[in-house]
């Protein structure tokens, strides 16, 4: 198969990631893709840097079995702790979702001189520091505040996004942010876009949210065309978000993931595949339940 019409591989530690997926499809809707959410294995935002170093290189690896041309890391904290060692193992580009955010974060912010950035994500993301550097790569002036905002994970999957309670718990965790005035805070969580109102309604409507899943989208769009690996035709004459052009592959809960799914994109995906990724070629399928 001509490289260009190859898939895109995507894993994320379970469903957050599919709010990247969507920002892909929208940006390019010539392009199929394979995704694959670890299940079995999530959370990593709370989880050391050698496990997740770990769980990232074996999800990797099976998605370079399944003959992807490039690679996006959509979860935020193997994004935050793995990238290197995935580059380095894995023969193929690999897109993570920190450099983009943090870049955009600096692209947007108004006060171009001392540019204040926010960043809300999983303790271990936040830990990690890897978005306060990327910020400080692309700006070495700017001021930079952190926080992590683990139940903002769990609110998402039930779909919490009006409830007073998740109104309360932002309040409660963004409120250090709120005094620090931030031009831009970015949403360094796979899960974070879909309490998008919740979370401008409670910093304010000047701050600029900034979607990593979105800027990250922008970034593979030019990296597929500088290398001539973007497919320029359109695979099927109705694409639509999870049809049968894209293939999902979960480690465990297939039900769970599914329902989640529906929840996030407003349809479950087509192709779900129960899978398990550990042990390299020892493949085995799951038995659908
Ligand atoms: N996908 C993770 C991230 O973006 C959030 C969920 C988890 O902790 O695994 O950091």
């Amino acid at each position: 198969m001509a490289d260009n019409k190859r898939p895109i591989g995507i894993f994320d530690s379970g469903v957050g990631g599919l709010t990247v997926y969507r920002a892909l499809h929208e940006r390019l809707p010539n392009e199929r893709f394979i995704y694959l959410g670890d299940t079995a294995r999530v959370p990593y935002g709370t989880k050391s840097m050698a496990t997740v170093e770990r769980y990232a290189l074996e999800n990797s690896e099976f998605l370079a079995s399944r003959g992807i041309k490039m690679l996006v890391v959509a979860c935020n904290t193997a994004s935050a702790l793995a990238l290197p060692t995935i580059r380095e193992k894995i023969g193929l580009d690999v897109a993570g979702v920190i450099g983009p955010g943090g870049r955009k974060a600096v692209e947007i912010t108004k006060n171009k001189e001392k540019p204040r950035i926010g960043v809300i994500a999983t303790e271990a993301t936040v830990i990690s520091n890897a978005y306060f550097e990327a910020i400080r790569r692309a700006s070495e002036t700017a001021e930079v505040m952190q926080k992590g905002c683990p139940l903002f994970v769990p609110l998402a999957e039930e779909n919490w996004t009006r409830e007073p309670e998740t109104f309360s718990i932002a309040a409660k965790y963004l409120a250090d942010l709120k005094e620090f005035r931030p031009d831009a805070l970015v949403l360094g969580c796979t899960h974070y876009p879909i309490l998008k109102d919740v979370i401008q309604q409670t910093i304010g409507p000047d701050v600029k949210l900034v979607d990593s899943g979105e800027a990250t989208a922008d970034e593979v769009a030019d990296l597929l065309f500088d290398k001539g690996l973007a497919n320029l035709e359109p695979v099927t004459a109705s694409r639509r978000l999870c049809d049968d052009m894209d293939h999902f592959y979960v480690t465990d809960a297939a039900e769970r993931f599914s329902r989640v799914a529906e929840r996030f994109l407003g349809i479950p995906p087509k192709r779900l595949e129960a899978i398990e990724v550990y042990g390299g070629d020892e493949l085995r399928q799951k038995p659908d339940r």
